[in-house]
């Protein structure tokens, strides 16, 4: 294990843990979070500097007056480690902060040395260790996950790894080249750029399902990484961009968190018989960006909205094709061009065109329309499970509306959908 100190969050339920956890985090000190049914002797195992019971409310832990809610084992008072009972409303504010300090500091005597910095030197070694002289592949998607784990781990084994970036057309103007201008010419990080765009608009012709949409782009999407994959030989790992959120979540059956299973290796075939490297594992959403900035990545990628691995074909309602494609890429750059112009691309959560299967009149220099409508979705959201559409001002709105209209011929109508989620989804697919 490659950290001196931490600090171990048995969790009681609820999504109470993860802000203790980041706020332990803040104050320079590892903190994981564990479920807790998790057995005595592998915390003894751990030999964490403190534990926190994080607790869902005042009837918590060790309260004596509800029943309904788990219990600590007494035990865990008597393995000579300190144990700091945390509930959100002794949690909350300056206070707060003050009584975590003091248990890590006074009580737990940690040093406080973890941050970005020394994470990475840990990382480094970490994967020098897990890797020795084999080579390692690593899917390249656009997203920020993949992008700061690959550089990460190039910058531990240099050019024993190799990118694969799997073009299957359906990404956003300008990403293609991105990618491939970042990693192959920037960071000079050895990258296959596979262009799979006809193989995937062909066994995508005429299908209108969004689940068949969904299927035939993921079980493509395997072959074509396998087949290149194969090619490069001897492969003994596979990078992940996994996060803590991804490996941690929430049960809400009172049992606290649960380690998700990844048996399907990002949908990778299990005879690869590939080794998993998730450098990110331990870290949350935002200590990626920041780590990303600080190995150097563009903030156009380290800040990137979230993007679904299917792409555009699931902002394309119907069937695909070519047309609708470049219809859909131009308005949804004006869209996020005129977003980030106005300054609120880090207040959305996400922000995209949609291109729906339908035409509508209009007219254009006096001349009857007949033409395609684009539909905007802005949310705003934390996590993507609930999502507010996002109050964009009425001026820029119009200002997006006339640009779309006057520069892509085949729309002729622009509106904005004002969903929140729930009802809605995110993805119009
Ligand atoms: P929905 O549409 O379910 O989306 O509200 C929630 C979040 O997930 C993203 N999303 C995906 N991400 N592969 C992904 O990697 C997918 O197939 C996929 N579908 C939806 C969506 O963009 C939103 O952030």
């Amino acid at each position: 294990m490659y950290l001196q100190e931490e600090i171990l969050i048995l969790d009681y339920g609820g999504r109470y843990s993860q802000q203790v956890a980041r706020a332990v985090r803040e104050m320079q000190v590892y903190s994981r979070i564990l479920p807790y049914v998790t057995e005595l002797a592998e915390i003894k195992k751990m030999k964490p500097a403190g534990i926190i019971l994080a607790c869902v409310s005042e009837d918590g832990p060790g309260s004596g007056s509800a029943t309904d809610v788990p219990r600590p084992d007494k035990a865990i008072f008597e393995l000579g480690i300190p144990v700091l009972e945390l509930r959100p409303e002794l949690a909350e504010g300056e206070q707060g902060e003050e009584l975590l300090r003091d248990f890590l500091f006074n009580t737990c005597q940690v040093k406080g040395s973890w941050n970005m910095d020394n994470f990475i030197n840990w990382q480094i070694e970490a994967i020098r260790e897990q890797v020795g002289s084999a080579r390692v592949i690593s899917g390249l998607s656009g997203g920020v996950d993949s992008a700061v784990a690959s550089v990460l781990v190039h910058k531990a084994i240099g050019d024993q790894l190799t990118c694969i970036f799997v073009d299957h057309g359906l990404l956003r103007k300008g990403e293609v080249e991105e990618v491939r201008r970042t990693f192959g010419e920037e960071f000079k990080i050895p990258l296959i750029y596979v262009d799979a765009r006809k193989r995937f608009l062909d066994k995508l012709a005429g299908v209108q399902d969004p689940e068949q949409k969904r299927k035939i782009i993921g079980e493509e999407f395997i072959r074509v990484f396998e087949e290149e994959a194969r090619k490069i030989g001897d492969a003994a790992f596979l990078v992940q961009g996994t996060l803590y959120s991804d490996v941690i979540e929430s049960s809400g059956d009172g049992k606290g968190v649960k380690v998700k299973s990844h048996h399907n290796v990002g949908g990778l075939p299990e005879d690869m018989d590939l080794e998993l490297i998730e450098p990110l594992r331990d870290l949350f959403k935002d200590e990626v960006r920041k780590l990303g900035e600080l190995l150097g990545l563009s903030e156009e990628i380290v800040w990137r909205q979230p993007f679904p691995g299917p792409g555009l074909a699931v902002r394309i309602i119907g069937s695909i094709d070519e047309e609708k494609l470049a219809i859909l890429r131009e308005a949804d750059a004006i869209f996020r061009e005129e977003i980030r112009k106005a300054g609120l691309d880090r207040e959305i959560w996400q922000y995209f065109a949609v291109l729906p299967d339908i035409k509508s009149v209009g007219i254009r220099d006096e001349q009857r329309t007949y033409a395609y409508p684009i539909v905007l979705r802005a949310v705003t959201s934390t996590d993507a499970m609930t999502a507010e559409w996002a109050r964009i001002p009425h001026e820029l709105l119009e200002r997006i509306s006339s640009r779309i209209i006057r520069e892509v011929e085949a729309v002729n109508r622009v509106v904005y959908d004002i969903t929140s989620k729930p009802p809605g989804t995110i993805e119009w697919e």
